[in-house]
């Protein structure tokens, strides 16, 4: 690698996301390291913090407006947590807040993580007068025996139910599934895909089971996890089964039908810039001087405070050093089945080319990219081994 990178960026051409982060759910289940919390259970208490909660994203928002000028918003994400314990009202002041405040493009993907354990018919058309036009379900499994197994709140009936409904209100919505789950077996993943498959879904993400350290399945694994080998054939399965139903597979876990790709992950994996407010959120900014990462407060009481007191609510604020880019940005893209086009790399990172081409040239050689003229893409046998391609970029 070369010693003094040239950064030539230019900030206009990155397309640019905002995600906001709802920290709290009704339970925390016992397999998820995201940043949530369970609610508080007095009654009223979620409604009585929802308010400054929503005032603060905004107020946290602007912190970013001096270094995006009047560049378009392309898509909004609000996850978390669960952010369908959120009411309609509140839904609709944080995003008549976010218009407020920067131009969003006319076609902005909008989307709003839901948890079937929290939804109403009247909630799900206030979400979509708010303005949310994609939803993402967290149905994980159509087996109540697994739901049970992995602490969720709801059952089969009632994610049914939220696919019915999201079915009627939103025309473009994805399912969480997870699969390698305790006690599954082949034919109970075939049952599962196949409903997923025919749920009216445009997009469905299949995450493999992680065993997430400190979480509570990492203290107590639950019992008849698949090995290793069964885990691996269930992840050929996925891939194989959903192709047939019309789902294609475009990034490690996510698989969608024609022209229903998430728009908003997509401007992660080929390293766009995303801002972001909440508790714990990431954000990353592009300006002329460089790329620079922001991480907000992860305990939602001490954002809170920050914020309503006037002060940042970034527990760390850095700029990326130019050394670290080719890594961080592969990491990204090479979840992309068709990867990215060449260009995109000195474009979003302001490095040239050549400072990655003998590291392309020589995974090439050993069958881990693909000879794809122009693109960066890793082939089958380098997907099955991503991490140690990423590493190469180290
Ligand atoms: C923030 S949650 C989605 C919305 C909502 N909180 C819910 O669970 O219904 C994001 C998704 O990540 C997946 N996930 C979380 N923890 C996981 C783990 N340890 N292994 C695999 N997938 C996981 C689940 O499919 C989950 O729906
Ligand atoms: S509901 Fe979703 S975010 Fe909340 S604890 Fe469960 S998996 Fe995690």
């Amino acid at each position: 690698m070369t010693d003094s990178p040239e950064i030539r960026l230019n900030p206009a051409v990155i397309p640019l996301s905002i995600y906001l982060h709802w920290p709290w759910c009704v339970r925390k289940c016992p397999y998820c390291d995201f940043n949530s919390h369970g609610a508080p259970k007095e009654p009223g208490a979620l409604e009585a913090l929802e308010g400054a909660y929503v005032d603060a994203l905004l107020t946290d928002l602007e912190a970013w407006l001096p270094d995006v000028g009047g560049r378009p918003i392309e898509s909004i994400f609000i996850g978390g947590g669960t952010p369908s314990l959120m009411s309609g009202r509140a839904m609709k002041g944080l995003l008549d807040g976010v218009r407020a405040r920067f131009s969003l493009a006319p076609d902005a993907e909008i989307t709003m993580e839901a948890n079937p354990g929290t939804l109403e018919a009247g909630k799900f058309e206030a979400f979509r007068e708010a303005g949310v036009n994609r939803l993402s379900i967290g149905i994980q499994s159509f087996s109540d025996d697994r739901l049970k197994r992995l602490g969720r709140i709801h059952n089969v009936r009632e994610a049914r139910e939220a696919i019915r409904l999201a079915r009627d209100i939103f025309e473009n919505f994805n399912l969480d599934l997870m699969y390698a789950l305790p006690g599954e077996t082949m034919e109970g993943l075939k049952e599962e895909l196949d409903e997923a498959a025919h749920s009216g879904a445009t997009h469905l993400s299949c995450y493999q089971l992680t065993i997430e350290p400190g979480t509570a399945f990492a203290k107590h694994l639950p019992e008849e996890l698949p090995d290793a080998d069964q885990t691996a054939e269930m992840g050929d399965f996925v891939e194989a089964f959903l192709a047939g139903k019309g789902f294609t597979r475009y990034e490690v876990s996510g698989y969608a039908r024609q022209g229903r790709r998430c728009r908003h992950n997509l401007n992660y994996w080929t390293f766009g810039d995303y801002l972001a407010a909440g508790a714990g959120a990431h954000g990353k900014v592009t300006t002329r001087e460089g790329i620079r990462r922001e991480m907000r407060f992860m305990n939602p009481r001490q954002y809170l405070h920050a914020v309503e007191e006037g002060r940042s609510a970034a527990a760390e604020i850095h700029r990326v050093d130019p050394e670290d880019l080719p890594f961080e940005f592969m990491l990204n893209a090479l979840r992309l089945l068709e990867g990215v086009p060449e260009c995109t790399f000195s474009e979003r990172t302001g490095l040239p080319f050549e400072q990655i081409a003998s590291t392309l040239r020589d995974l090439r050689a050993r069958g881990l990219i693909a000879d794809d003229p122009g693109r960066i893409r890793t082939t089958r046998l380098g997907l099955n081994f991503l991490s140690d391609v990423q590493e190469a970029f180290l």
